[in-house]
Order: C-alpha cells, then sequence, then structure tokens
C-alpha cells in the first residue's frame, strides 16, 4: 500500500478528517459506478441503450468530479481508496458472470448510493457546501435506478431469464448489506463514535 492509498480502518490512525475520508469513498464508488457503466456499452447493442448509457456515464463521472471539488474545497487531496464499496461488493460477490449480473449489480450499486446519499442529506449541522453536492448528486440517481432496473427486466425476459435477473439482485442486495455494515462500523469509529447515518 503507498502512502497515498488508504483504509477506513488505518484512516483514523494517520489523522485523516472524517469528512475527507467519506468524501474520498463517494468519490471512488461513482468511479467504480462508472466502470460498470464503461462494462455495460460493450455488452448492449440497442441505440437507445447506447444513448441513456452514456448519459449515464457522463453523470457518473461528473458525481465523482463533484465529490473532488469538495475534497479540494475543503483544503485536502482526495484519497486513494483501496477498499471501498465496489471492491468489497466484488470481492463477496464474485464478479458478474454476464450483462444480466451487470445489470443487476447496477441496479443495486444505484439504490445504495441513492440511500447513502439521502441519509446523508439528513443528518444534523450538515454544511450547506456539502448540501449542495448531496442535492446535486441525488437528482440524477432516481432516473438510474428506474432505466436500468426496466433494461435488466426487458433483457431478462427477452432471453426467458427473469427469474435469474430477481435472483441476481436479491443475492446482490444480501452481500450489499454485509458490505454497508461494515464500512458503516468502520466509519463510526473513524468519527470518533458519532452517529454518521
Ligand atoms: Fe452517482
Ligand atoms: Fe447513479
Amino acid at each position: 500500500m503507498s502512502a497515498a492509498t488508504i483504509d477506513l480502518a488505518t484512516a483514523r490512525a494517520a489523522g485523516v478528517p472524517a469528512e475527507i475520508a467519506v468524501f474520498s469513498y463517494y468519490r471512488n464508488a461513482e468511479q467504480h459506478g462508472a466502470n460498470l457503466l464503461f462494462r455495460l456499452l460493450k455488452h448492449l447493442d440497442d441505440p437507445d441503450a447506447q444513448i441513456a448509457l452514456s448519459q449515464h456515464l457522463a453523470d457518473e463521472t461528473r458525481h465523482a468530479w463533484l465529490w473532488t471539488e469538495r475534497i479540494v474545497r475543503a483544503g485536502a487531496k482526495p484519497l486513494v481508496v483501496c477498499d471501498g464499496y465496489q471492491v468489497r461488493m466484488g470481492r463477496q460477490a464474485g464478479m458478474p458472470r454476464d450483462v444480466l449480473d451487470l445489470l443487476a449489480l447496477t441496479v443495486v450499486v444505484e439504490q445504495r448510493a441513492l440511500r447513502r446519499y439521502q441519509h446523508h442529506l439528513r443528518r444534523p449541522n450538515l454544511d450547506p457546501d456539502t448540501e449542495d453536492v448531496l442535492k446535486n448528486v441525488t437528482k440524477d440517481e432516481a432516473w438510474h435506478i428506474d432505466w436500468i432496473r426496466k433494461l435488466g427486466r426487458a433483457t431478462a425476459e427477452e432471453r426467458g431469464e427473469a427469474k435469474r435477473f430477481d435472483d441476481a439482485i436479491a443475492r446482490y442486495r444480501a452481500v450489499d448489506r454485509e458490505v454497508v455494515e461494515h464500512l458503516e462500523a468502520a466509519e463510526q469509529e473513524l468519527s470518533g463514535g458519532a452517529t454518521v447515518d
């Protein structure tokens, strides 16, 4: 691990402010979300799906940039996160096998992002700058979830694999809950036991 890479467990020892670690994890999750979409681009031939995917991909990279700018405005630099949400998801759930798995994973990841940002928005003493960024990224997530879920269902039905798609979502959701539990516990420790969610 280089000096620039970090996980939540070591961030505290390194004296990293909790908010910089949290923003860096958000940034990391957005970048990995963009990577999932980039992989989907290669699997979907439908021109309308290509248009929506391009818009979606542009949104996720913009979200990562908004978090990057927020970190810089805080006078810090982004941490290179080595154990973020999606790395943990991949480790526990395994690599997606095909386009249905990729779509199911994207649905779960998007739902998690939305829920997490909505929880963060409800924190007391939220600073206006972070509130602006959270509102900005949150407003895109509803259509992301909606269209990816519809595309996943349609693709699964076309292939006669509706049940496999639903099962994949359930499987990724179970892993997501475990991963988030772990990350939130580490985050609480980092912020000195304060309630973070
Ligand atoms: Fe996003
Ligand atoms: Fe999204």
